[in-house]
């Protein structure tokens, strides 16, 4: 058995399943790029049958991503398959992820097919799928709550017929780590040509125990493969962490034995990337990638690490990525200063046009900030006017009153489409106030579920504000971000850029409907 561990992420594609998390083409591109420099060894860049952008998503990251494996999802019917086998085919290495439900509860209720239906459909999946792709994965969907015998006549099936990988979703976070650990096993002892492929786990965390049962599938049960999502982002209580996984393996490699080609300290840039692009903020507490991961804030632990580090620390926070905020650049900084610490930041713009639009914005940004850190850099990236994103709704400027005793006023300029227009309202507060006029002008109806503000960088008032707004409108849940100094503005790019995604989206089939 081999001592490397495959790192398969999956924040494209079952993490963007959570509601308001859908990210644009552009975006995606942008953290898979992130992703390959933290070495994962796969991407599962997203569902290509899914909708027409999903599609496009998929097939611009296989044709710019050169070092992981790019995955597309498909269910087991020829059509996704193709699809998936088109979308991902420009990446220099490819792979298929196949999967259909096999609990009795699944079968029954949800796809209305018996069991030997589903063997069957796997089969033939598996066997369309390997025509057009070396490297196959299959998923048999809420397999922890599956019969093991019906599993095992389907995983050995679908193995005969070239299924590389096979991976036991715990699709409903169910599991237990020690239970988990041993079905796994137990399968692989069971099924005669278990070792013709790689075990891979796929956990939920509904209990909270994502990754508990990732490590326990892969030191009980013998995994070589963890899926996982950074920020551990996904629907309902989200997929196993990826940091904390990898961080875990890594620390206590006495324990498991195991390698993982993961560059760590890309694992904080990658964490706030995600966290920026979905507006999902990470809690303080989080393990690896929280605000306070490594503050020591009691007297007698301060002293501690003082004397010696490891009195209190178990991994070095500059390990995964926590560099003290360094101020890169400034007002003073020329557009080749920038266009090179975008470099060092690996991010690539696909333009000279993106380019410039950046310059501009950071030149404004610049004005009216003295100091700009990296975090400063990644967020103005996330601007639709810097993107090639068409942002039907763009801010253009704003002025507002309050003064305590006066209720406050907001005046906003934006653009509809190719209209400028104008709005005024009052608020209960400057921030009430300027969401209010922006809506008595688009009338967009949606209902807000979340309004947070977040300081780009920690510790100080001279940071930036960025602002996420989660809107729902007809079902569909979007988020929208902005960043600014001045937390009134950040405000009304995040409305607005809730509004451009919920102006743009559209119809898409769910994995796992
Ligand atoms: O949780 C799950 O079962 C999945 C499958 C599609 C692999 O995400
Ligand atoms: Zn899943």
């Amino acid at each position: 058995m081999t001592d490397k561990l495959i790192i398969f992420d999956t924040t494209l594609r079952d993490g963007e399943q959570s509601p308001g998390a859908s990210m644009t083409r552009d975006e995606k591109l942008r953290i898979a790029r992130q992703l390959e420099r933290l070495k994962v060894d796969v991407i599962e860049a997203g569902f290509p049958a899914a909708s027409h952008g999903d599609f496009e998503a998929v097939h611009t990251i296989a044709s710019h991503i050169k070092d992981s494996v790019i995955c597309g999802l498909a269910r087991a019917n020829d059509r996704d398959i193709a699809r998936a086998a088109e979308a991902v085919a420009p990446a220099p290495r490819s792979r298929i992820h196949t999967f259909i439900a096999t609990s009795a509860l699944h079968m029954e209720k949800k796809l209305r097919m018996t069991p030997e239906q589903v063997l069957e459909q796997a089969t033939q999946a598996v066997r369309f799928a390997r025509n057009l792709c070396g490297d196959i994965e299959f998923s048999p969907e809420d397999g922890y709550r599956s019969d093991p015998d019906f599993l095992c006549r389907v995983i050995e099936a679908v193995i005969a017929e070239g299924a590389t990988t096979i991976n036991l979703p715990d699709t409903v976070g169910y599991a237990i780590p020690e239970l988990y650990g041993h079905f796994i096993r137990q399968l692989r002892e069971r099924i005669p040509n278990a070792d013709k492929a790689i075990w891979s786990v796929h956990c939920h965390n509904d209990l909270g125990m994502a990754v508990a049962n990732s490590l326990a599938g892969v030191k009980i049960g013998g995994a070589r493969q963890v899926e996982c999502t950074i920020n551990g982002l996904g629907e309902r209580a989200g997929n196993c962490s990826l940091e904390e996984v990898v961080m875990a393996v890594r620390t206590r490699r006495d324990y498991f034995g195991l390698d993982v080609g993961i560059d760590t300290t890309q694992i904080v840039p990658a964490s706030r990337m995600v966290s920026q692009t979905t507006g999902f903020v990470v809690q303080p507490n989080k393990a690896v990638v929280g605000a306070n991961a490594f503050a020591h804030a009691s007297g007698i632990h301060q002293d501690g690490v003082l004397k010696a580090r490891d009195t209190y620390e178990i991994m070095r926070a500059e390990d995964v990525g926590w560099a003290a905020n360094k101020i890169v650049l400034g007002k003073l900084s020329g557009r080749n200063a920038f266009k090179q610490r975008l470099q060092e930041l690996g991010v690539a713009l696909e333009s000279e046009t993106e380019i410039n639009a950046a310059f501009a914005r950071f030149k404004d940004l610049a004005d009216r900030k003295s100091e700009i850190f990296d975090e400063d850099i990644i967020a103005l990236l996330g601007d639709e006017s810097v993107t090639s994103i068409h942002e039907h709704h763009g801010f253009l400027s704003l002025s507002q009153r309050s003064e305590t005793g006066e209720r406050p006023h907001a005046r906003v300029a934006f653009t509809i489409g190719d209209r400028e227009v104008v709005a005024e309202s009052h608020g209960n507060g400057p921030v009430d106030a300027t969401l209010k006029a922006i809506e008595s002008q688009i009338e967009s109806g949606a209902e807000m579920l979340l309004y947070s503000v977040n300081a780009i960088t920690s510790g100080s008032t001279e940071s930036q504000g960025e602002v996420t707004v989660r809107l729902q409108l007809g079902g569909r849940v979007v988020n929208g971000v902005g960043a600014d100094p001045d937390i009134v503005v950040a405000s009304a790019k995040a409305y607005l850029s809730a509004l451009n995604k919920l102006h743009t989206g559209g119809d898409r089939v769910a994995a796992q409907g």
